[in-house]
């Protein structure tokens, strides 16, 4: 599957940091259950590869890692299962395909034109919020016709519908679905709601679990 494929599954892409691998699959059947099932796992915890691992065997989930750094952070994920990998920023010599497709990360014209120049054709714009959010995306409209984007850093329940009503953004990632403090109590039910909500937020995207 290409990350085109990938990010039109989902209106929104749960980033997730994950301690305990325990946690990983009830977390991400939550999702799934919500209707969410492209799920992002950074790879910012030391059980985060295999949270990867748990989690690629869940019925109707896409799991990807995020927080891919390097060509071997993206090797490693893709090793332990990743369909896709996501980088906040653009790795140089790494292109869109690879061991595991790429969603990099950019934050200013600039770096957009270094990305379509590597072959990129989807981006993650981040951190969404900080660098201009909506308006920058507007803005990139025009200028940068064959670009899509996926907004992600300060997206919540609150804005997430703006952005997605963009015609540059195919999905949003965020963490808001899935708090930290839910996971750590196990409140799956909560994080289902969660989802619900969020799939629910742009007719762009089926919220309904393919198997
Ligand atoms: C991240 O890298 O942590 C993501 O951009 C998520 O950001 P958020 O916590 O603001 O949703």
């Amino acid at each position: 599957m290409s990350i085109a494929d990938i990010l039109s599954k989902s209106p929104v892409i749960p980033v997730l940091v994950v301690d305990d691998v325990n946690s990983a699959v009830p977390l991400g059947r939550a999702l799934v259950a919500g209707g969410l099932t492209v799920l992002e796992v950074t790879l910012r915890t030391p059980a985060a590869m295999d949270c990867i691992a748990a989690m690629s065997e869940i019925e109707g989930a896409i799991v990807g890692a995020g927080t891919v750094l390097n060509r071997d952070m993206r090797r490693a994920a893709a090793d332990a299962g990743a369909k896709f990998v996501v980088s906040p920023g653009l790795i140089e010599g790494e292109g869109p395909e690879g061991p595991a497709p790429l969603l990099p990360g950019i934050a200013t014209a600039t770096e957009l034109i270094a990305g379509l120049a590597a072959g990129f054709t989807h981006f993650k714009l981040f951190p969404a919020n900080i660098v201009g959010g909506v308006d920058a995306l507007k803005a990139f409209q025009s200028p940068f016709q064959q670009a899509t984007f996926c907004p992600t850093g300060g997206v919540s329940a609150k804005n997430a519908a703006e952005y997605l009503a963009l015609p540059n953004v195919i999905c949003v990632g965020g963490s808001w679905v899935a708090p930290a403090e839910a996971v750590r109590a196990g409140d799956w039910d909560r994080i289902t709601t969660l989802a619900r909500e969020a799939a629910a937020l742009a007719p762009k995207a089926p919220a309904a679990v393919e198997g």
